[in-house]
């Protein structure tokens, strides 16, 4: 953005209108500019996204190399290893890897205008989810409303809005897709399973097996939701004692990814002991190793027992670390700067995340969202907790999971969601997610080390007023000369020694990646 452009902003900030509270009354209305900070991509190719994939050998292999540019495009792997090809019109790499192993490979995307090439490493062995998990998820939109033509209209939108393009991924269906016995609606009954135990969709979804066909052939992932207990979190009916049968049905359907959500399995067992709250998850993550489709792991319940201590060792891909972020819709903006600034600090999360086992702070709460009352209405968050959120969210190394309303997208919204720099700062093949290096009243400091040895850095402002923060090279322990890049914007802030202070807007952020400056 122009330095007038920023003065400007600045200025309409300072005429924030507040109605103003107490600290315990209702939150203040910030009005804020939109400010659209993300670049739009250009015409030439640019290749996004992950940098490594996992995948086990024998499963099918589905992976939609993510580049923006003008359409059309021709894609191409060099050093395929053998059992996959590429889709040289579409960028679908497919097949199956029978060999373990690390192959490296190098994308190459072509138009018109220009070409861009980009290594890739495929690992062929047990570990998935090699980065954190991109895409999106129904919940927080469509809640208990979801349908089979939702689904496939949030398909076509990731396609359509370019969000496939830097990298996401997965369409999951969250809660509510199985046979609620209790309750009025008729096309939430039915018969819950067939004759053989196998579970049924209920008539929102009359096919689910052309559901995922739908998914994947736009090159996307396909992902489902149950509970261990007897019913999930809104009363449909889940896995307890189906757990074999509930994945083989999942398998023949063609999901890609689980969401294991803890809710009424309270009902039937004890969580008194780690090996009572591990032994759902322990069950579920063996039968999913037993099957010749990849299937990753989210697990879902709360943060007991410091679920991320031992969210890999019970077989977790990602584990959620704390409740809904949006339980309360007027309580997101809190909720945010708590389970997300605070459980991660005070418990060093960063230590038990990394390639394959994710810290989960739950999804990305931005565009339009259910206000739980019947309607769906933009996020309460304010422009610069948005920014905030998405921020943070990358330098955790946390799961990209949109839940707001796909088909509804601003540019606003777009840019926050599709930003290559910062998304490259999750996508890390390193996958070392940051922590806080420095507290000062309001002002937070977090960093990320990544794979070529640059640091990405978030300056946060957490306070009521725009505050001036500085990130001191002693906390990140870097000495001497070192670049400074805008990664919202995109552009070189030029060369610094010792820190870099930055303006910061209320409850806003600067990111920035670091890199020494070699002579
Ligand atoms: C729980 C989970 C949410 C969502 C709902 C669905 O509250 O934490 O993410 O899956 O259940 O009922």
């Amino acid at each position: 953005m122009k330095k007038t452009q920023t003065t400007l902003v600045w200025l309409f900030q300072a005429l924030i209108l507040t109605s103003l509270s107490c600290s315990s009354g209702p939150r203040a209305v910030i009005v804020e500019p939109k400010v659209i900070l993300t670049p739009k991509p250009g015409p030439s190719p640019r290749i996004s996204g992950a940098k490594v994939f996992g995948v086990r050998p024998g499963s099918p292999f589905l992976f939609t190399i993510p580049a923006t540019g003008d359409k059309p495009m021709k894609y191409e792997v060099v050093n395929l290893p053998s059992g996959l090809t590429c889709d040289e019109n579409t960028g679908q790499i497919s097949g199956t890897i029978e060999k373990p192993g690390e192959y490296l490979t190098t994308f190459r995307v072509r138009n018109n205008i220009g070409n861009a090439e980009r290594s890739f490493r495929i690992v062929c062995g047990e570990t998935l989810a090699l980065t954190p998990h991109m895409g999106w998820n129904s919940w927080y939109v469509w809640e208990n409303h979801v349908t089979d033509k939702i689904i496939r209209s949030a398909a076509d939108a990731m396609v359509s809005s370019g969000m496939k393009d830097h990298g996401y991924m997965y369409i999951n269906i969250d809660d509510c897709w199985s046979v609620k016995p209790s309750s009025k609606d008729s096309t939430l009954l039915g018969k819950p399973r067939d004759k053989n135990g196998m579970i049924n969709s209920n008539k929102r979804f009359p096919d689910m097996k052309a559901l995922t066909d739908y998914i994947h052939s736009k090159g996307l992932k396909a992902g489902i939701y149950t509970s261990p207990g007897p019913f999930t979190c809104a009363g449909h009916v889940a896995a307890y004692k189906f757990e074999e049968k509930d994945i083989a049905r999942y398998v023949d359907w063609g999901y890609d990814f689980l969401k294991y959500d803890w809710c009424s399995y309270s009902n039937v067992a004890r969580k008194d002991t780690l090996p009572d709250l591990q032994k759902p998850y322990k069950l579920i993550s063996g039968i999913l190793r037993k099957q010749k489709r990849d299937i990753v792991l989210n697990l879902c319940q709360y943060g007991m027992g410091d679920v991320w201590k031992w969210g890999k060792e019970v077989g977790g891909n990602s584990w959620r670390t704390a409740g809904d972020l949006g339980g309360s819709f007027e309580g997101i903006g809190t909720a945010l700067f708590r389970d997300g600034f605070d459980v991660y600090s005070r418990d060093s999360l960063q230590v038990y995340g990394g390639p394959g086992a994710w810290n989960d702070p739950d999804y990305l709460l931005l565009g339009y969202l259910s206000n739980w009352k019947g309607e769906t209405v933009p996020t309460p968050l304010t422009p610069n907790e948005q920014y905030t959120q998405v921020s943070l969210w990358c330098l955790v190394a946390a799961p990209l999971i949109f839940s707001g309303d796909i088909t509804r997208l601003d540019e606003f919204t777009l840019g926050l969601l599709t930003n290559d720099e910062i998304i490259e700062v999750d996508q890390d093949p390193l996958g070392k997610p940051g922590y806080r290096v420095s507290k000062q009243k309001d002002s937070e400091v977090w960093m990320k080390p990544l794979e070529d040895g640059s640091i990405a850095v978030g300056l946060f402002n957490r306070g009521e007023a725009v505050s001036k923060i500085t990130a001191f090279w002693s906390d990140l322990h870097i000495s001497g000369k070192q670049s400074i890049r805008d990664s919202w914007r995109q552009n070189d802030l030029g060369i610094f020694e010792n820190s870099y202070s930055a303006k910061v807007q209320r409850h806003g952020v600067v990111m920035i990646r670091i890199r020494p400056v070699t002579k």
